[in-house]
């Protein structure tokens, strides 16, 4: 039966989620690390930021259309880069990628996806990323990484904040699974059915990591990863200006300011208070994206005034997944675009170019 309660904003699209998504897998998709501090002080710092708007500037013509990394967008948005999408909806990545090719929305991959990353590439009409976890065994993240170019993606994104993973005490507590027959095709053998056990106290996810990740990354792996590829890269996880600039030194071709959507490091610093001082340090030097909490056109406004050039989108995706498949990501990518529109024209600007941090308070 189809939902009758009208959908006309992201948070309509978690209630109707909710109704879909097993506990576990809800939980998966919504829960953050430790006591899941930062998920509210997240959400919290944007909208402790006030907008000082202008007026009468005719705002009634107005373009969100944008380049990022030299590729043109209708909207400074990319989808942010999440495991096991089929979870949400049998589509899984395929229906993200023609919701974000849909809207004029770029995707990034996971390397935990449930489709294969030639999929993905067939399906997306947009730019497309490849998100990069190092695995302990190198050659077999050489081969992803050497496979995601063939593909033809077009820039890769080495997320940093996740050494080990941080404690998510609702996986924990549900014994977090990938249910069986869920391909995780870019993983092959062992691994996959350590991500598959069912434990009753224990992540199937934490411990996967554990056995394949490597804890032991440092800068030196960037420049590794420059060595067989030649794509750009863009550091995922950064919430300080020292680190962004170290980023761009060792040869980034940018940064995204983000915590993992609060999965990793509890109580970390929420990306809306860290956007700033990552912006100064850059200087305009490289991309700079950022996430984290931005569920209103409002925020991403706050985030371009800041000196971003451009947002990524987590979890809503997901609930637009879960609720209708391709249709109900298209439909939270719109519902944001749309705020985005309005957003920019009540505050008197016609572009992302107006803005400053002259409208924030
Ligand atoms: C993530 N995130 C993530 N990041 C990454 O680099 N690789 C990954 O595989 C995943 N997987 C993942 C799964 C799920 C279920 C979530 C919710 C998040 C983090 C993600 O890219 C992003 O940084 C945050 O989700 C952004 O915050 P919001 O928009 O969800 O608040
Ligand atoms: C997560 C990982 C897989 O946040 O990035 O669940």
């Amino acid at each position: 039966m189809t939902d009758p309660t009208p959908r006309i904003n992201l948070a309509d699209f978690e209630t109707a989620a909710v109704r879909e998504l097993s506990q576990m897998v809800y939980d998966y998709y919504a829960g953050g690390a430790g006591d899941e501090v930062l998920l509210g002080t997240s959400r919290a710092a944007w909208n402790a930021i006030a907008l000082r708007y202008r007026v009468l500037r005719d705002v009634s013509q107005r373009s969100l259309a944008c380049a990022i990394l030299g590729q043109e967008l209708s909207w400074p948005m990319f989808v942010a880069p999440m495991a096991f999408q089929q979870m949400a909806h049998p589509d899984g990545e395929l229906a993200t990628a023609r919701a974000a090719g849909a809207t004029g929305t770029g995707m990034i991959l996971s390397t935990l996806s449930t489709t294969s990353i030639e999929d993905v590439r067939a399906a997306c009409t947009g730019p497309l990323w490849f998100q990069l976890y190092i695995y302990r065994d190198r050659e077999a993240s050489r081969a992803l990484v050497q496979r995601a170019q063939a593909a033809g993606c077009d820039a890769l994104v080495l997320t940093v904040d996740s050494p080990m993973l941080g404690r998510r005490e609702r996986d924990i507590r549900n014994g977090f699974h990938v249910p069986a027959g869920t391909p995780v095709p870019n993983l092959t053998g062992g691994p996959r059915d350590t991500l598959a056990a069912q434990g009753a106290t224990a992540s199937s996810l934490a411990t996967f990591v554990e056995q394949h990740w490597d804890g032991s990354i440092s800068w030196r792996d960037l420049e590794w990863l420059q060595s067989i590829t030649t794509l750009p890269i863009l550091v995922k996880g950064i919430v300080r200006g020292d680190d962004a600039v170290l980023a761009l030194d060792a040869g980034a071709a940018g940064v995204i300011v983000s915590n993992h959507g609060g999965r990793q490091l509890d109580t970390a610093i929420p990306t809306a208070r860290a956007l700033p001082e990552v912006a100064d340090a850059m200087a305009g030097r490289g991309t700079l994206l950022v996430d984290g909490g931005i569920r209103r056109g409002t925020d991403v406004l706050k985030a371009l005034a800041m000196g971003a050039n451009g947002v990524l989108l987590g979890r809503p995706v997901l609930w637009g997944l879960a609720a209708d498949g391709e249709t109900g990501a298209r439909q939270v990518l719109e519902l944001l675009k749309d705020e985005c529109h309005l957003a920019l024209g009540l505050a008197g600007c016609r572009t992302p170019m107006d803005l400053d941090r002259g409208f924030l308070a």
